[in-house]
């Protein structure tokens, strides 16, 4: 039986850090509102000319050197992104063609922060198959670009964050370790509580100066039903992608769940009962970045050596669509 193992970890932030002060200078907020409502106490954020590519770039480098492996030796390519470089073509020809990989494939997953869960998904099916055999999995976002740093931007503009996280995966026969099992959803019902209108090919032109006016191209959500959803959908979609494994809440060594809100995380923690060396968060140093928050606890507590040989390690999250889902892998 082909098992899908990871075979390194990486990740990259931008070196600017954003506090919870600097952005009450700009909007009407406090370092207290957003700790004590959100758990962030600074974020990182990009300066002009740092792109989502180059972290990207910077953490598949990392990982590569940590499997041992070069660019060379990649099959493919699958990039979780909901904030490409350009409209067209998406980030993951980009990342390739600066990584010097003419040829292979490189495509674009865009299912926002359940972004890496998918893109984790897609290329364990590809391993399976045996299509290809070696993969690299990028999660990695810029959404500072698009916020309102104003006060009527407040409710996003001080969560969200750029960053990048990349796993190298790889065909083993080893059926032991590697990615147990998945749980994928989606429900467009509720598209339109987390979005960015435009710019849009319905309309015509696809972004026009009215649209900037009215601010439809920063992020939007209502926070206070996405937290609802998130809270339920999570512990929901651990128990199904455990249950596919034949693993149960108990056999968990490391929960990563997305870093949407560390109060949405305590929340998924009380309901799964699981203590507070079970989980991981970091949302406190980075904010939400959206597909990149899980791929960057993963290379952080894999460096840390938080993760042992044999250790159960479950990955879920929540997000824009809605869409969320878990991954269980077996280290
Ligand atoms: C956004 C979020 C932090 C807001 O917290 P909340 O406790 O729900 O707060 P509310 O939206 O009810 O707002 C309460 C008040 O705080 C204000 N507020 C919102 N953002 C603020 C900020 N950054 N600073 C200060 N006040 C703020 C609101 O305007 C509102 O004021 P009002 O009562 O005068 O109208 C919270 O809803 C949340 O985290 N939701 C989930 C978001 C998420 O996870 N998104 C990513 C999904 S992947």
């Amino acid at each position: 039986m082909i098992r899908t193992q990871i075979l390194g970890t990486g990740s990259s932030v931008p070196d600017r850090v954003v506090t919870n002060d600097e952005l009450s200078l700009v909007m009407d907020t406090s370092d207290e509102w957003i700790r004590t409502r959100t758990g962030i106490q600074e974020r990182r954020w990009v300066r002009e000319g740092e792109t989502g590519v180059g972290l990207a770039q910077k953490a598949a480098e990392r990982a590569l050197q940590m499997a041992q492996l070069t660019a060379k030796d990649l099959d493919a390519i699958v990039y979780a992104t909901c904030t490409p470089d350009h409209f067209i073509p998406g980030n993951g020809v980009y990342l390739q063609r600066e990584m010097g990989i003419p040829g292979i494939p490189a495509l674009d997953i865009r299912m926002a922060c359940s972004g890496f869960i998918y893109a984790l998904s897609l290329a364990d099916a590809w391993i399976k198959t045996g299509s290809f055999k070696r993969v690299l999995v990028v999660g990695a976002e810029i959404q500072s670009t698009g916020m309102d740093v104003s006060t009527e931007g407040r409710n996003t503009a001080v969560i969200f964050a750029d960053g990048a996280g990349a796993v190298i995966l790889a065909a083993s026969d080893n059926a032991e370790r590697g990615l147990l099992s998945f749980d994928l959803h989606s429900d467009g019902t509720h598209a339109e509580l987390l979005w960015v209108d435009t710019p849009g090919s319905m309309y015509h032109p696809r972004i026009d100066k009215a649209q900037i006016d009215q601010k439809r191209h920063y992020v939007s959500m209502d926070g206070k039903e996405v937290f609802r959803h998130a809270v339920t959908r999570m512990p929901e979609s651990v128990k199904t992608a455990l249950g596919r494994a034949s693993l149960a809440v108990k056999d968990i060594s490391l929960l990563l769940p997305h870093q949407a809100n560390l109060r949405i995380s305590e929340m998924v923690q009380r309901n799964l009962e699981l203590r507070d060396d079970q989980v991981y968060n970091n949302i406190q140093k980075y904010g939400n970045t959206t597909a990149a928050t899980i791929p960057l606890m993963l290379d952080e507590t894999v460096r840390a050596g938080r993760v042992k040989s044999g250790d159960v390690v479950v990955m879920t999250a929540f997000g824009a669509g809605f869409t969320w889902g878990s991954c269980v892998a077996r280290w």
